[in-house]
C-alpha cells in the first residue's frame, strides 16, 4: 500500500518497565521469573485478593448499585478519606484539592497537566536514576525534565550530592521526590535528611511534588508518611500523587488520587476547577468499583484493621525475601558484600547487575529483570529463590 497514513510512522522501543513483562508473557520456559514489574506476589506466585477488598466488594455487591458515572473529580468519600489518611492532621483539610486518578501514574499526569497551567516555565527535576516513566511523562507534558544525584558511586544514597543541587536549581522550578520506598534503588532518607530537604526546598522556592506509590513498604503506612507530611506542615504549596495499586492490591482497578496543598479554601476551590478540566478532556471521569472498594476499606475501623495487617505481612514477606536472596548470593559468592539488598526499602533492589548481565539473564536463563539492573523482591518466594540466585550469581561471575 503506497499512500498508507502510516508508511512512516516510527516504530518506538517497547516500555522499560511493561516490556519486560510482555516479554515474559511470550516466554515458555517453565523456570521463568518476572522480576521487572512492581507488583507483589505472595509466597505460592499470586497477586493476593486482599481479604479486606474482598469483604469491600462483597458489601459493594450486595448493594447492587447501578454503574452511574461518577463526578469528574471521583468519588467525594474517597477522596476525602485519602487526604485524611495521607495528611492526618497536618494541614487544614479546607486547602487541600484531592482528584480521584486513574494510579499513580494517572496521579502525576493530572499534576503535571496542572503545573503547566501554572508554571509554565519551570523545568521538573527528578532523581538520578528515577522511576523510568517520570521523564516521559513530564517531557510529554512539555517540561524540561533535569535530574538530581541520588544515587552513588558506591551504591549508596548520594546525600551530599542531592542537597548540593537542590541548592542550585532556580527558584520556581519543580523537584520530583519519592515519598517512601524509592523506586528504582530501594534507598531513602532519614527522618533528618528529610528535614534538610524540606528546608532546603522551601527555602529555595522550589515545588514539590512527592510520588506516593508505595507507602505503608518500608515501615508502615504512619511512619511512611513522614514526609509528606513534613512538607505539609508548613502549609505547601505541595503536589502529592498517591496509589493504592500496591498498597490494596488493586492493580487492575487503577486507583490513586491528586492531593495539592493550596494555602485557601478559595485558591483550592481554583485549583480544583483547573484539575477538573485537566481530566474532563482526557477521560471525563474515572472508574468507580476499585475506589468505592477502597474507600470502604478506610471508612469501616475493622477493614482499616484488616487492611494494616495484611500490609504487615506483605512488607515482613519483602523484607524476607531480601535477607534470603542476601544470604543466598553471599553463599554463592563468596567474598562479595550483599547486605545492600537489605538496607534498601520496597519493592525493588537496585540489584547492581550491570545492562549486559539483566539481559544475559532474561535471554539465558529467563529470570527478568530490568536493564537498570532493578529487581522486583516482591516477586521472591522460597521456590523460585534459589533458581534465581544461582542465576544472578552466575550472570555476575561470567559476564564483567
Ligand atoms: C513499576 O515501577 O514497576 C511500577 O510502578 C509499575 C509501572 O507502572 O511501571
Amino acid at each position: 500500500m503506497q499512500n498508507s497514513l502510516f508508511a512512516n510512522v516510527e516504530e518506538l522501543p517497547r516500555d522499560p518497565i511493561l516490556g519486560i513483562t510482555e516479554a515474559f508473557v511470550a516466554d515458555k520456559d517453565p523456570r521463568r521469573v518476572n522480576l521487572g514489574v512492581g507488583v507483589y506476589q505472595d509466597e505460592n506466585g499470586k497477586v493476593p485478593l486482599l481479604a479486606c477488598i474482598k469483604q469491600a466488594e462483597e458489601k459493594l455487591l450486595a448493594k447492587s448499585a447501578p454503574h452511574s458515572y461518577a463526578p469528574i473529580d471521583g468519588l467525594a468519600g474517597y477522596n476525602s478519606a485519602v487526604a485524611q489518611m495521607v495528611f492526618a492532621d497536618k494541614v487544614d483539610l479546607a486547602n487541600v484539592a484531592t482528584v480521584q486518578a486513574l494510579g499513580g501514574t494517572g496521579a502525576l499526569k493530572l499534576g503535571a497537566e496542572l503545573l503547566r497551567v501554572v508554571s509554565p516555565q519551570a523545568k521538573v527535576w527528578i532523581s538520578d536514576p528515577s522511576w523510568e516513566n517520570h521523564r516521559a511523562l513530564f517531557s510529554a507534558a512539555g517540561f524540561t525534565v533535569e535530574t538530581y544525584p541520588y544515587y552513588g558511586a558506591d551504591g549508596e544514597l548520594d546525600f551530599a550530592g542531592l542537597t548540593a543541587a537542590l541548592e542550585k536549581i532556580p527558584a520556581g522550578d519543580i523537584v520530583l521526590l519519592h515519598a517512601c520506598c524509592h523506586n528504582p534503588t530501594g534507598l531513602d532518607l532519614s527522618q533528618e535528611q528529610w528535614r534538610k530537604v524540606a528546608t532546603i526546598v522551601r527555602a529555595r522556592g522550589l515545588t514539590p511534588f512527592l510520588d506516593t506509590a508505595y507507602m505503608g513498604f518500608a515501615e508502615g503506612l504512619e511512619a511512611d508518611a513522614f514526609s509528606v507530611r513534613l512538607f505539609a506542615a508548613d502549609g505547601g504549596p505541595l503536589f502529592v500523587s498517591f496509589s493504592f495499586s500496591k498498597s490494596l492490591s488493586l492493580y487492575g482497578e487503577r486507583v490513586g488520587a491528586l492531593c495539592v496543598l493550596t494555602t485557601s479554601a478559595k485558591e483550592r476551590g481554583r485549583v480544583l476547577s483547573q484539575l477538573k478540566r485537566i481530566a474532563r478532556v482526557i477521560y471525563s471521569s474515572p472508574a468507580s468499583h476499585g475506589a468505592a472498594a477502597a474507600a470502604l476499606v478506610l471508612a469501616d475501623p475493622a477493614l482499616r484493621k484488616q487492611w494494616d495487617e495484611e500490609l504487615g505481612v506483605m512488607r515482613v514477606r519483602i523484607k524476607q525475601m531480601r535477607a534470603l536472596l542476601a544470604q543466598k548470593l553471599s553463599e554463592r559468592l563468596p567474598g562479595r558484600d550483599f547486605s545492600y539488598i537489605t538496607r534498601q526499602n520496597g519493592m525493588f533492589s537496585y540489584s547492581r547487575l550491570t545492562a549486559p548481565q539483566a539481559i544475559a539473564l532474561r535471554e539465558k536463563y529467563s529470570v527478568y529483570a530490568l536493564d537498570s539492573g532493578r529487581i522486583c523482591v516482591a516477586a521472591l518466594n522460597t521456590k523460585n529463590i534459589d533458581y534465581v540466585a544461582e542465576c544472578v550469581a552466575k550472570v555476575m561471575t561470567e559476564i564483567s
